[in-house]
């Protein structure tokens, strides 16, 4: 018989009262909970513990209880936590932890939320678009820049800024115009890139993104578990560059000489936003980078997944006029970029039967 570790420490176990959200998208209630902790649990033991005892049949998303993962994010107290990253240390012996779903996001039951949403806006934001004549591992870049960008990397995915951010919180008609923190900080992330060759993530991030509904409130930094600082070091900067930009006394003048329609577009420039800005709306936020051709070239690559080795154009020079001047017009366009590494041709969401990902060591063989 093996020896509870509390009672060898000599504390025994409190009762303590929990009030947890149950029921599904036709609604539901708090119900009321009197439940052992130990010392050192946090709130996941404890709905663990639930699930093993009076509530076997409470719905709860969780992976690696190690805040990594970023699945078992719900609203503890009504602030967006991690389960497995609070504490109950945190709470008065006698106060009664209030545990609810996700409430920017749609209940699918008790605890578990539909979070596709922000698989959407993921899947609309423009991939990473390195330069085409640099082949896959060949990609070099100084590690101060490496640096800038790691704060950013550690998101986790568990979308708490995206739950608690005002915009979309209790305004869900404000979803398909809004990507969110999680996504201005990728946005951000792919602008500071070095070998990111599209140059206007942040006219992207203004004008498709959302970028301009966000003001600031920083509550998104406020609830990030990786303490990724998304206001300070992603938005405001961006929305500082947008400014610059828009303000940028040429670009001011060019836009006055050349009216919007009027402005000569390169072929690839043309090409590639329309692709990144119009499919989203054609598709009903679905991206797709190139128009959506659905030709048998790209259905042929969609089922091979991500081809690396594919033959890509070149990216195109920027113009440059008779006297090797860059006319002003260039000014107000960006570049044209890299094609997207997952094909130009492929569009998201694959369908189910073009999924083909097999863990790399599936196919060794086994000793
Ligand atoms: S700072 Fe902006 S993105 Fe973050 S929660 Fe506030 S409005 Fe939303
Ligand atoms: S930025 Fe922070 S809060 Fe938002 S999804 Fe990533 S880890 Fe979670
Ligand atoms: S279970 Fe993975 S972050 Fe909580």
């Amino acid at each position: 018989m093996g020896t509870d570790p509390q009672q060898a420490a000599g504390k025994p176990a409190a009762k303590r009262q929990f009030r947890i959200w149950r029921g599904d998208e036709t609604g539901g209630d708090l119900q009321d909970y009197t439940v052992e902790v130990n010392e050192g649990e946090v709130v996941l033991d404890v709905i663990h513990r639930l699930q093993a005892t009076e509530a076997p049949d409470l719905a709860c998303r969780w992976n690696c209880k190690a805040g990594k993962c970023g699945s078992c994010s719900m609203e503890i107290n009504g602030k967006p936590r991690l389960g497995c990253m609070t504490r109950m240390s945190t709470f008065e012996e006698a106060e009664t932890v209030t545990v609810t779903p996700l409430r920017t996001f749609p209940v699918i039951r008790d605890l578990v939320t539909d979070v596709s949403f922000n698989y959407e806006k993921a899947r609309e934001t423009p991939a990473f678009a390195p330069p085409a004549d640099v082949a896959p591992g060949d990609y070099r870049m100084q590690q101060i820049d490496v640096e800038r960008s790691q704060e950013f990397r550690k998101c986790i995915e568990c979308f708490l800024c995206q739950n608690v951010c005002h915009v979309i919180r209790d305004h869900d008609e404000n979803k398909p115009a809004f990507s969110g923190p999680r996504f201005f900080i990728r946005a951000s992330e792919l602008d500071m890139h070095p070998l990111d060759t599209r140059t206007d993530r942040k006219e992207y991030a203004q004008s498709e993104m959302g970028l301009g509904f966000c003001n600031i409130t920083k509550c998104c930094t406020e609830v990030c578990p990786e303490h990724i600082k998304i206001t300070d070091n992603g938005i405001i900067p961006m929305k500082e560059r947008v400014v610059d930009r828009r303000y940028d006394p040429l670009v001011w003048l060019g836009n006055k000489i050349f009216r919007r329609g009027q402005v000569p577009q390169t072929s690839a420039t043309s090409g590639h936003s329309s692709g990144a800005v119009t499919s989203g709306a054609a598709h009903g936020g679905v991206h797709s980078h190139a128009g959506g051709s659905h030709d048998s070239g790209a259905e042929r690559q969609a089922q091979q997944g991500v081809n690396w080795q594919r033959e890509v154009p070149h990216p195109t020079a920027p113009a440059v006029d008779s006297s090797g001047k860059l006319p002003l017009t260039e000014l107000t366009f960006d570049r044209a970029a890299a094609p997207s590494p997952f094909g130009d041709d492929v569009e998201f969401p694959l369908p189910a039967e073009h999924l083909n990902f097999a863990h790399p060591q599936q196919d060794e063989p086994k000793h």
